[in-house]
């Protein structure tokens, strides 16, 4: 029997608030549709603030060689080359207009002498391409967004609203369905698409820079539905996380620490990159720096609490710290009583990121289920094995702009919306009142430890077919478990029930991540398969998909789409091109080329 909800009835439903769904909204309601934006938190309060050092956007204010065609480059490079290319090539060309509507829309970026927005150097960007407001960029991205969104007529917000399983009819995706937050009340958005919008997953892991919102839930919905996901097993260490104090840690230290001249060194004062990436050094990719620092930790040469140190005193003045980088400054002195104005920071990886997601057409975003979109960190595809820094605030922009537009398309040719199931939402009901009901079970924070313990100690930087088979069997036993949760009190404002629904969301995600880790058997941008230490040729033209056959999960292998020729040829523009590095199948289609001084 179906518990009584409420229902709310919209053109485009927008599943997230962080830059992607805003991004998304603005564009759908500015095509007419009637647009709603559902938020798990409260609007404003998302992981794009975590990406604090910039947007990357080869505007070449500051490096004049700079051009979208090397961007794309560096982007390929930067993701091992099984990106979809066809993505890399809209968002190079297409980011740069993005930031200057993001200006006109009132956001602020620091300037050059002469007025321009300024730009500065990431990991692995051959130019200095990152346009920034200090180490504030993601906040200052989703205030102008917010601020246009709730400008625009036909967009509204439902805060605090999570949602728990997508809708279907015979022809898609119909709406979704969740229930309030504070009230506990069940909740049925009718829609005539939905855009996922719903970021990354990061809190299955004991250390991330995630909060507590990031546990996957749009990729556990679309792959419920019917959705593929694809590269899995690609989860992002930021190589500078907090590890000191404990309560800190993980917390994100900007890379835009680094972009401003600050250099790692071990334990003996050692510059370490040397070792590892003497071209790049410091502003290597992130799978190189994190395994970096992983690795001078294994060999002994790491800081009191299992790190490296971090030092910009020694290369800025304090003013110039203070003013390019407060929020680093204010986090370190009230967290960790540290000066880095005087004192080095220690830092470690943390998980940041995940590059896979939904596998989305590139021009639309649009999911293998009808009426079903998705874009930024929800979505896969854009970052290959590695994204480079500040790739994800430009990714929201391009993408959540491309995804709102095909989505308010298809809801203007669908006539009405359509019934939902009640079969399908009084199934999730019982499923959701489940933890409620019954005398004894298991608890949710104890089910979220153990698979933290799991992902963190076997799905980490490096992983072995051992140490992933054993976390397989960790989240089998813990998705047995979680047929038991059970807490206490009701459904008014219950925490406890809240992380229920967490719990599953995690569970198949990890699966995922898990799964497809196991079939890579190579080392590829952030899967670093401990046995398999070097690139195999054949998986560099491969895509793991994983999708739902008869309610088992599957991997299996999608040939990922070639690079013409002349698109090739693009990848001698960055200046970390190395032809050695190339896959057969594109070997001899490059020719070497000088580069301009930088
Ligand atoms: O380090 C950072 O500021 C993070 C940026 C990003 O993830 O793009």
């Amino acid at each position: 029997m179906t518990e009584p909800y409420t229902t709310r009835d919209c053109d485009v439903l927008v599943v997230g608030a962080g830059g992607t769904g805003l991004r998304a909204a603005i564009a759908a309601a500015e095509a007419g549709c009637s647009t709603l934006v559902v938020s798990k938190s409260l609007l404003g309060k998302a992981h794009t603030v975590m990406a604090e050092g910039g947007i990357a956007a080869a505007m070449g204010n500051v490096d004049s060689p700079d051009s979208w065609e090397v961007h794309f480059a560096d982007t390929m490079l930067g993701g091992q080359l099984i990106n979809n290319w066809r993505m890399v090539d809209l968002y190079s060309r297409e980011v740069i207009d993005r930031v200057y509507e993001l200006e006109r829309w009132g956001g602020l970026f620091d300037r050059t002498d002469d007025g321009r927005v300024m730009q500065r150097a990431f990991g692995a960007h051959s130019y200095r391409r990152l346009c920034h407001v200090g180490d504030r960029t993601g906040l200052e991205l989703i205030r102008t967004c917010q601020d246009r969104m709730v400008h625009t007529a036909g967009a509204d917000v439902y805060m605090e609203c999570t949602l728990t399983r997508l809708l279907t009819g015979p022809g898609g995706v119909v709406g979704a369905m969740g229930y309030d937050r504070n009230t506990g009340e069940f909740v049925v958005i009718r829609a005539k698409a939905v855009v996922l919008a719903s970021g990354g997953w990061g809190r299955m892991y004991r250390y991330t820079s995630n909060s507590w919102e990031g546990t996957g839930d749009g990729a556990a919905m679309a792959y419920q539905a019917g959705a593929e996901l694809v590269d899995m097993e690609f989860v992002q260490f930021h190589p500078t996380g907090m590890i000191w104090p404990p309560g800190a840690r993980g917390i994100l230290v900007t890379e835009g620490v680094r972009g401003e001249g600050g250099i790692l060194r071990n334990a003996l004062g050692e510059r370490f990159m040397e070792r590892y990436d003497p071209v790049k050094l410091d502003l290597s990719s992130r799978d190189v720096v994190a395994r970096s620092i992983y690795r001078e930790v294994q060999a002994g040469r790491g800081t009191p609490h299992g790190g490296a140190f971090l030092d910009i005193a020694s290369q800025r003045s304090p003013a110039e710290i203070r003013k390019k980088l407060p929020s680093m400054c204010e986090q370190f002195e009230a967290l960790a009583g540290v000066d880095i104005t005087r004192e080095p920071m220690e830092v470690g990886p943390t998980i940041h990121y995940t590059m896979g997601g939904i596998r989305v057409d590139p021009e639309t975003g649009a999911s293998s289920v009808p009426g079903l979109f998705a874009a930024g960190e929800s979505a896969g595809g854009l970052h290959g094995a590695n994204r480079l820094g500040g790739n994800s605030l430009g990714d929201i922009l391009v993408f959540g702009r491309r995804a709102g537009e095909a989505a308010a398309e298809l809801a203007r040719s669908r006539g009405g919306l359509s019934e939902v199931s009640a079969a399908e939402v009084s199934d999730e009901q019982e499923a959701l009142l489940r933890p409620l009901a019954g005398q004894a079970g298991e608890n949710p924070y104890e089910l979220h430890r153990a698979l933290q313990e799991a992902m963190q100690d076997d799905v980490g930087i490096g992983r072995s077919d051992e140490s992933l088979r054993r976390a397989l069997g960790a989240i089998g036993e813990l998705r047995d478990q979680a047929q038991r949760l059970r807490v206490d009190g009701g459904r008014v404002l219950n925490p406890g029930w809240h992380a229920c629904q967490d719990i599953r969301f995690m569970l198949t995600v990890s699966e995922a991540i898990v799964r497809s880790a196991l079939e890579r058997r190579e080392s590829r941008g952030s899967q670093w398969r401990f046995e398999f230490p070097e690139k195999d040729d054949r998986l560099a033209r491969v895509n793991l998909v994983v999708r739902d056959k008869g309610g088992a999960m599957t991997v299996e292998e999608r040939p990922v789409e070639l690079m013409p020729d002349d698109v090739v040829a693009r990848l001698n523009r960055s200046r970390f091109f190395d032809p050695a590095n190339l896959p057969s199948h594109y070997a001899g289609k490059v020719q070497p080329r000088a580069v301009e001084a930088h």
